[in-house]
């Protein structure tokens, strides 16, 4: 096998908000991939890194009422340890507010500058004449032109579909400030993306770096023609500023593909590795991969390739572009609750069971994947418990009362271990196409006739025996079982490197390569058995969803003046539908913190009723419990009691604000269970 040299970026997550399974799904899928590469022995490198500039940062920098530089920091920091904890290996986690990609940025714009592919446009745009600040569609809101559906955003009517210009939007506000934006000039400067036409037109549509379906998708685009670049924008900015230009900084989508070479060029430094530079020629003998979302293809299809070309760079050598990830067969959304964070899925559950879940639905292709809650459970505690680590539990107990945890030389032919081991160059083609749906398949099909034949042997039988050869007859069994049960956990130790660590420790054997498949276990002493995986419990996939649904609702976003709200509204209701919500004035009667909760606050709260309420509400990095006493607030009175960890919730209160909520507050003269209407 020769050694490739192998480069893999994941999509770097922008550094304003927490991690969720949609991240990881992504992440997860590149960890994979490149343990895979790496126990084949290739020099492998996985970088990554926080996407650290643009509006949304310094936004939610302001409602934090900290600095961009602050909130970058924390989030990274709370990164590093959400990545460990499912074993998501970086050789480099770096950032685009970093030194090395201030000067690769600079460097890249100057020679593009340089070879005239930067052009200097005027333009005019809507502007927030109270935020002093232009705005990105997103931040305008007003009425659609076409169907005049209310609050639609500042590109497209998500009601009618229509595209439009901001400036034709009816009764058009920021929603940063509710102003009517006013339309304003400025000199923007342009990549010449339309003069790589002829160069994108033939290399998209290159079968081995580009999903044919992107290859569609794109060349649909590309008969329309490509339009230049617009990579810079007005200050206030947090980003880097443009040499040579005031108070111009480069757009967010422009240095954060060069963050890949900045992550690069830090690990390169920090290993003492001279390989930057040949690494960027056209002609390199590295392979560049990256992995991403379907929703970020014309950045990494269109744009960055056409930049790579115009500084005469090598290409990226594959595009492994994925679908998203629903929850039990919905989008993923803060609002329905379906958007676990993965935080909250640490709690309750092991990182390693995602890893599992993941790898057996991923295939080459842009599908979208489900995580069904009911068929995770299932998936865990029939394929890895019930068949993969059953072999090896079923096996030690008789490695200790009847063999010494010795085993022997000896070793009779059974097909299905040849078959096993043979089935290595499969596994392996599997994973490195993507498919590791069909590795984990074959991998459980394997699992499962090592049990039919144990079940066969009925070992538990010959263990009562007492006969001259039953400790040879139980060695046989536990011999293959347990060199199955090692070549299966090599294949899988890509995608379950802890459970490989547990089980080279088990076995006392040093970390399994790729190429240890052509050996068996001889002549080898082993520890004895601890267990290797628990099952999960009904209670644990309850505790997460309920609290992914408390975490939601708590900080949803609810319009009341200015609308923040970056979540399209949620389908019409009828008045009727309405009308079954008892919302109700409560007084808060006492508050205290819930000791091992992060989120949790504990309220009694006064409806009018003969008994006050207990609600846990989230709220706890946001208040000080003694400052709520007496408050008023609203409640959701009728909602089902909730039976959490702490207790059971009798309500909800209700809150608006993603980031930082606030309790919403009541004029006086208001009493305790009144009904809002
Ligand atoms: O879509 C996103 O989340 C972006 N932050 C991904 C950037 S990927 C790369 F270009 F840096
Ligand atoms: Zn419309």
């Amino acid at each position: 096998m020769s050694n490739r040299k192998i480069l893999i970026t994941t999509a770097l997550p922008y550094a304003n908000a927490d991690l969720h399974l949609g991240h990881m799904l992504e992440h997860i899928q590149a960890d994979i991939w490149s343990r895979f590469q790496k126990m084949r022995g290739h020099d492998c490198i996985h970088i990554c890194g926080d996407d650290a500039h643009g509006t949304a940062i310094t936004l939610s920098a302001d409602k934090q009422k900290i600095t961009p530089e602050k909130l970058i920091e924390s989030i990274h920091v709370k990164r590093l340890e959400e990545f460990k904890a499912f074993n998501i290996f970086f050789d480099q986690y770096h950032s685009t507010h970093s030194a090395e990609n201030k000067t690769l940025v600079s460097d890249i714009y100057c020679q593009l500058k340089k070879t005239g592919y930067i052009l200097s446009r005027t333009i005019t745009q809507a502007y927030d004449p109270v935020k002093k600040m232009f705005l990105a569609d997103r931040y305008i809101k007003g009425v659609c032109p076409k169907c005049s559906a209310k609050d639609q955003y500042g590109d497209n009517c998500e009601v009618c579909g229509a595209t439009y210009d901001a400036f034709e939007l009816k009764q058009a506000y920021s929603t940063l400030s509710g102003e009517k934006p006013i339309a304003k000039k400025s000199k923007h400067l342009f990549f010449k993306l339309s003069a790589f036409q002829a160069f994108l037109n033939q290399w998209t549509q290159l079968d081995e770096i580009i999903p044919s379906a992107i290859q569609n998708k794109l060349k649909e685009l590309l008969e329309k023609g490509l339009k230049d670049w617009d990579i810079s924008r007005d200050a206030p900015y947090f980003g880097f500023e443009i040499p040579e230009e005031i108070q111009k900084y480069f757009y967010v989508w422009l240095d954060a593909p060069v963050g890949y070479m900045a992550a690069f060029k830090a690990f390169c430094h920090k290993n003492n590795r001279p390989d930057f530079d040949d690494y960027w020629q056209a002609n390199s003998a590295y392979e560049l991969h990256h992995f991403i979302g379907k929703d970020i293809v014309n950045f990494h299809c269109l744009f960055w390739p056409a930049i790579l070309h115009a500084l005469n760079y090598r290409k990226p050598s594959r595009i492994h572009v994925h679908g998203y990830l629903t929850f039990n067969a919905e989008k993923m959304s803060k609002s329905r609750g379906t958007l676990i964070s993965v935080q909250t899925y640490i709690k309750y559950l092991k990182p390693e069971y995602l890893r599992y879940y993941i790898a057996t639905k991923l295939a080459p292709g842009i599908q979208d994947y489900d995580l069904n809650t009911q068929d995770f459970m299932q998936r865990i505690n029939s394929d890895l418990v019930g068949k993969l680590v059953n072999i090896a539990s079923r096996c030690a107990k008789f490695m200790s009362t009847h063999l010494n945890h010795h085993l022997k030389n000896q070793i009779e032919p059974i097909d299905f271990l040849s078959t096993i081991q043979a089935g290595e160059a499969t596994i392996a083609a599997y994973y490195e196409q993507g498919h590791y749906s069909k590795a984990m398949r074959l991998i459980m099909t394997w699992a499962d006739q090592v049990n039919e034949w144990i079940d066969h042997k009925k070992p538990w039988v010959i263990a009562k025996q007492t006969a001259d050869s039953t400790n040879n007859q139980l060695h046989h069994i536990c011999f293959i079982g347990l060199n199955a049960f090692r070549l299966l956990v090599l294949y899988m130790k890509p995608t379950l490197p802890e459970l490989a660590l547990r089980v080279e420790d088990f076995l006392c054997i040093p970390p399994l390569q790729w190429q240890d498949a052509q050996q068996l276990l001889l002549n080898h002493d082993i520890k004895p058995f601890e267990p290797l995986m628990q099952r999960i419990t009904t209670d644990q996939i309850e505790n997460l969803l309920l609290e992914s649904t408390l975490n939601t609702t708590q900080q949803e976003t609810i319009d009341v003046t200015i609308t923040e709200n970056t979540e399209t509204i949620v389908n019409e209701i009828d008045f009727s539908y309405f009308s079954k919500m008892d919302l109700r004035v409560g007084q808060v009667i006492q508050c205290e913190v819930v000791p091992d909760s992060d989120k949790l606050l504990r309220f009694e709260i006064d409806l009018g009723e003969s008994k006050s309420r207990i609600i846990f509400s989230g709220l706890k990095q946001y208040y000080h419990p003694a400052d709520l006493i007496n408050t008023w607030v609203i409640v959701v009175a009728n909602l089902k009691p909730r039976k959490m960890r702490f207790g059971t919730s009798e309500g909800m209160i209700l809150s608006a604000g993603e980031d930082q909520p606030t309790l919403l507050s009541l004029p006086d003269g208001l009493k305790p269970g009144m009904r809002i209407e």
